[in-house]
């Protein structure tokens, strides 16, 4: 196909003027020493994950308003109302946790197999950066939705921060844009989270594959990561089918989750309420549970001497480690350090859900949480009113007949009465929610002849020509 291809004349006037074939030829052409493996998915489900996560987040954006007042109303509009909102924000959000998965597993085999080998320093520390990158997307991301538990965990994770010493309570404030957290420090994650990290992840995404191109593939534990001497295979097809079948399975699982178990948004966060019991997202538990080992003047050792000896043994790691011997049970110490580092974070994890179920007054206020948010979830959509505007119900009023009625709303002076946004005021009820109350023929009945408590209160029957009529009804009808 490739070859037929190529032969358009099309193709070739492109190909004169770009040199796409080349292009193409050097990406596909790669030598895999020892064959294709489903054991090298896992680098190229990342980048296919990445890019499910930058089209899900623009569409998540598209809605999105970073600021305390209207953060959680948007993102609850996106749940609530917005076609395959819900679903598309699952997706987003499982395609986090998929991400860190296929990362662990992506950098773990890299380590357990020595495949940072053989002139590979360079390749291993863009490797480590985007790790820090994808760990500061998490942090980010999850604040956004400024939900009960958005707002607690990051004030935590915020917290921690201020115990390093000297320069933490500059951390902290940094991050939050102030002492207190607030529309600044909600604005400040936005952009780390949109434009600042994302912009830093493409340049070194780029220089991974770069650098892992150059190095070429590693091959199997067997081979010399230098010069490779097993017969090699081309990356496609078989690699390349291999990549997209795994590819495949990702949406498969990620789809049917966000459509079978689609994530839900607690009650907006309220920092006053002092009985909150923040939880991370699974993937830091570990870390929550072990940072509960270190308090007081031991804090140091826990959150900035033992993390930091980690990070400067991974950066010096393939400088120390100059062998190219890569079969596991031939390198003692980096096998058992590493199964000691899995061991270590399954039984972190484990340990903080034990001892939340087993205190009964902590299980007793999770569960409190958890219905909180079920009910919450289960509560219709109401436009949130400030100052005069409603953020969701302009989103609503993207129904063209809808925003017409508004305005003749305004023309008859409904608003005189029912509010500049029909929220009510003393003189006449709101008129939000005012479908679900009557249904369609019993609201047109209404309208034109009004009760004798609505004409005792002032209302004059609706007189309009058909077509206004209908778009004030369109109007009423979108004020859920
Ligand atoms: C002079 C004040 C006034 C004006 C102007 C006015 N209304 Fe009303 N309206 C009322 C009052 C008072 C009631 C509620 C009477 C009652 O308690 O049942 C009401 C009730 C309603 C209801 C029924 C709400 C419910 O929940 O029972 C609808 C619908 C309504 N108005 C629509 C409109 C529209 C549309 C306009 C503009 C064409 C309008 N009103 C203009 C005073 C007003």
């Amino acid at each position: 196909m490739r070859v037929q291809l190529k032969n358009a004349p099309f193709m070739r006037w492109f190909d004169k003027r770009t040199g796409i074939f080349h292009l193409t030829d050097e990406a596909l052409d790669e030598p895999i020493p020892g064959g294709a493996r489903w054991a090298y998915i896992f680098g190229s489900g990342l980048l296919y994950i990445l890019l499910s996560q930058i089209v899900t987040g623009i569409f998540l954006a598209m809605y999105y308003v970073a600021s305390a007042d209207h953060a959680h109303t948007t993102v609850e509009y996106i749940v609530k109302q917005v076609t395959a909102g819900s679903f598309l924000r699952s997706l987003h959000s499982y395609g986090s946790s998929a991400m860190i998965v296929t990362l662990v597993v992506h950098m773990g085999q890299t380590y357990f197999f020595g495949s940072y080998k053989g002139r590979r320093e360079i390749l291993w520390l863009s490797g480590l950066v985007l790790f820090a990158m994808i760990i500061g997307m998490a942090f980010t991301g999850y604040l956004l939705p400024w939900d009960q538990k958005a707002y607690f965990a990051t004030a935590v994770g915020t917290n921690i921060a201020g115990e390093v010493p000297f320069i933490g309570e500059w951390i902290k404030e940094l991050m939050r844009g102030g002492t207190e957290m607030g529309t600044l420090t909600l604005s400040r994650f936005f952009v780390a989270h949109v434009f600042l990290i994302p912009a830093c992840m493409f340049a070194f995404v780029g220089a991974h594959i770069f650098l892992f191109r150059k190095a070429g593939s590693a091959g199997p534990i067997s081979e010399d990561p230098i010069e490779p001497k097993q017969k090699t295979e081309q990356f496609y097809p078989k690699q390349v089918i291999m990549d997209v079948v795994f590819a495949t399975v990702l949406v498969g699982t990620l789809g049917l989750l966000s459509y079978l178990s689609p994530v839900d948004l607690g009650p907006k966060a309220n920092p006053a309420d002092t009985s909150f019991l923040p939880r991370p997202e699974w993937y830091y538990l570990p870390i929550f549970q072990w940072l509960k080992y270190w308090n007081g003047a031991s804090a140091i050792i826990g959150i900035v001497i033992i993390p930091g000896i980690i990070a400067a043994f991974l950066v010096a790691l393939p400088f120390m480690d100059r062998k190219l011997e890569r079969r596991p049970w031939k390198r003692p110490v980096t096998s058992f350090s590493f199964a000691i580092v899995i061991c270590a974070l399954i039984f972190l994890g484990w340990q903080s859900g034990h001892e939340d179920a087993s205190d009964p007054a902590v299980a007793k206020q999770l569960a409190k949480q958890s219905e909180e948010t079920a009910a919450f979830m289960k509560a219709p959509f109401v436009p949130e009113l400030s100052g005069g505007t409603l953020v969701a119900q302009n989103a609503a009023l993207a129904d063209p007949q809808a925003a017409l009625g508004k305005k003749i709303f305004g023309d008859n002076s409904c608003d005189g009465c029912h509010g500049e946004n029909a929220e009510g005021t003393d003189k006449a009820p709101k008129l939000i929610g005012v479908s679900a109350k009557f249904d369609h023929d019993k609201l047109v009945a209404l309208l034109k002849s009004p009760t004798k408590k609505m004409l005792d209160g002032g209302m004059d029957p609706v007189d309009l020509p058909d077509d206004q009529f209908n778009q004030l009804l369109a109007y009423l009808t979108s004020l859920k």
